[in-house]
C-alpha cells in the first residue's frame, strides 16, 4: 500500500479499523465482488473494515482496488469514470493512472503532479470467481478450498448475502447446528428430534474444528429424503470457515463461507458450494437463500450487536463448545474489531 496524503487524512479522521490493534483483520483477504461484475471499464463502490474503496478494471489492467477518495477534493472515486487504463475523477477531471499516481491536471495542461498526488492502493487477488483485497500484507495465502477444482465437484457461487449483523456473529452462527430445528424447521432440523450429540473439538495453528456433529434433518439436500447427516467444519480465519456436510449414499456437500466485515455491524456473506452429486444450480441458490433468509431474523435481532469474548456475557450450553472455542481461539489472536470490549 502507498503512503499518500489521503492515507493520513483517512486516519486522522480517526474511523475505520486500526491497523495496528487488528493486524489479523487488517492483512487478511476479503472478498468484495465477483470476478463476473468487474468487467474492463468497470468501477464499484464497496466497503471493507468501515473503509470506503473504489475497484476498478481498465481496458488492460488487472482490477485494482484503490481508496475512494480523490486526494485533491476528497469526492468519491467511484463516482469516476475509466478511459483506456485510468480512472478520472468526475469533479476536476484528474486523471490517475493504474499505480494511482495522479498524471494530468486538465485545468493546468502542462502542470507535472506531485508524487505525493495519489490515491492508496491495495492488494488484490482474484480466486474461486471472486475478488480478494488485503488492505495490508498478506499473513498467508487465500484460504484452500480443495474441491474448488476437484473434477468429482460441481461448484456454484451463493449469495452476496448482505446482512446487517456483525460478522463474527455470522460465522458463529455457521458452525451452529443447535439452530436448525427451530430456526430451519422443516428443512435442516426437526423440532420434535433437537437432541445434539456431543462432537469433538481442537484448536491449532489452522484454527478451529468441529469433528462429527451428527443432526436429523427432514430435507438435508433439498430432495425430501430424511436422514442423519454428519458435518465437519473449520474456522480457517476469523471471518472465513468451511463445512463439509456428508449424506446419504456418500453425498458431500461443502461449503466455503467468505464473510466480508463491512463495519462492525453489517457484513456480506459469500458462500462457494461444492457437491459431488447431481443438483440444479438454481435449484441449490433457491434452497440456500431461504436458508438465508431464515438465519437473517435472528442474525439482526443480537442485542448486543457485537460479540463478547469473556464467558461470562452470555450463557452457553454443552453444544455451544465450538462457539466457545472459536470466542478463545479469536481472544487469542487478539482481536477488537467487531468485538464487545
Ligand atoms: Fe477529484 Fe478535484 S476532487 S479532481
Ligand atoms: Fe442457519
Amino acid at each position: 500500500m502507498k503512503e499518500s496524503i489521503a492515507q493520513k487524512a483517512v486516519f486522522a479522521n480517526g474511523c475505520g479499523i486500526q491497523p495496528e490493534k487488528d493486524p489479523v483483520l487488517w492483512n487478511d483477504w476479503h472478498v468484495l465482488a465477483r470476478s463476473q461484475d468487474l468487467a474492463p471499464g468497470c468501477v464499484l463502490s464497496v466497503r471493507l473494515l468501515d473503509q470506503d474503496l473504489v475497484l476498478w478494471r481498465g481496458q488492460d489492467t488487472q482490477i485494482l482496488a484503490w481508496d475512494d477518495r480523490c486526494p485533491h477534493r476528497s469526492v468519491r472515486l467511484s463516482r469516476g469514470t475509466v478511459v483506456e487504463n485510468t480512472l478520472v475523477c468526475p469533479y476536476h477531471g484528474l486523471v490517475y493512472d493504474h499505480t494511482g499516481q495522479c498524471i494530468k491536471v486538465p485545468a493546468h495542461p502542462s502542470y507535472v503532479p506531485p508524487k505525493h498526488a495519489c490515491v492508496p492502493t491495495y492488494q488484490v487477488c482474484e480466486q474461486y470467481g471472486l475478488v480478494f483485497v488485503c488492505l495490508g500484507h498478506p499473513a498467508s495465502e487465500i484460504v484452500p478450498f480443495p474441491e474448488w477444482d476437484d473434477p468429482d465437484y460441481r461448484t456454484f457461487l451463493c449469495g452476496p448475502y448482505p446482512c446487517h449483523t456483525n460478522g463474527l456473529r455470522a460465522i458463529e452462527n455457521f458452525l451452529d447446528a443447535a439452530h436448525f430445528p427451530f430456526t430451519h424447521t422443516h428443512i435442516l432440523g426437526d423440532p420434535a428430534q433437537p437432541a445434539l450429540a456431543d462432537y469433538e473439538v481442537t484448536t491449532d495453528k489452522e484454527g478451529v474444528q468441529l469433528h462429527n456433529l451428527r443432526v436429523w434433518q427432514p430435507d438435508p439436500a433439498g430432495t425430501g429424503q430424511a436422514a442423519y447427516v454428519t458435518y465437519d467444519y473449520q474456522v480457517l480465519r476469523p471471518f472465513t470457515a468451511y463445512l463439509r456436510k456428508f449424506m446419504l449414499d456418500g453425498q458431500i456437500l461443502t461449503i466455503l463461507d467468505c464473510v466480508t466485515p463491512v463495519q462492525e455491524t453489517e457484513c456480506i456473506s459469500w458462500m462457494l458450494f461444492a457437491v459431488n452429486y447431481e443438483i440444479e444450480d438454481d435449484d441449490a441458490r433457491a434452497f440456500q437463500e431461504t436458508i438465508f433468509l431464515q438465519d437473517v431474523a435472528n442474525l439482526e435481532s443480537h442485542n448486543p450487536q457485537l460479540l463478547p469474548l469473556d464467558t461470562h456475557s452470555e450463557f452457553h450450553v454443552p453444544c455451544d463448545r465450538g462457539s466457545l472455542a472459536y470466542r478463545k481461539w479469536l481472544k487469542q489472536l487478539g482481536l477488537t474489531y467487531g468485538i464487545l470490549l
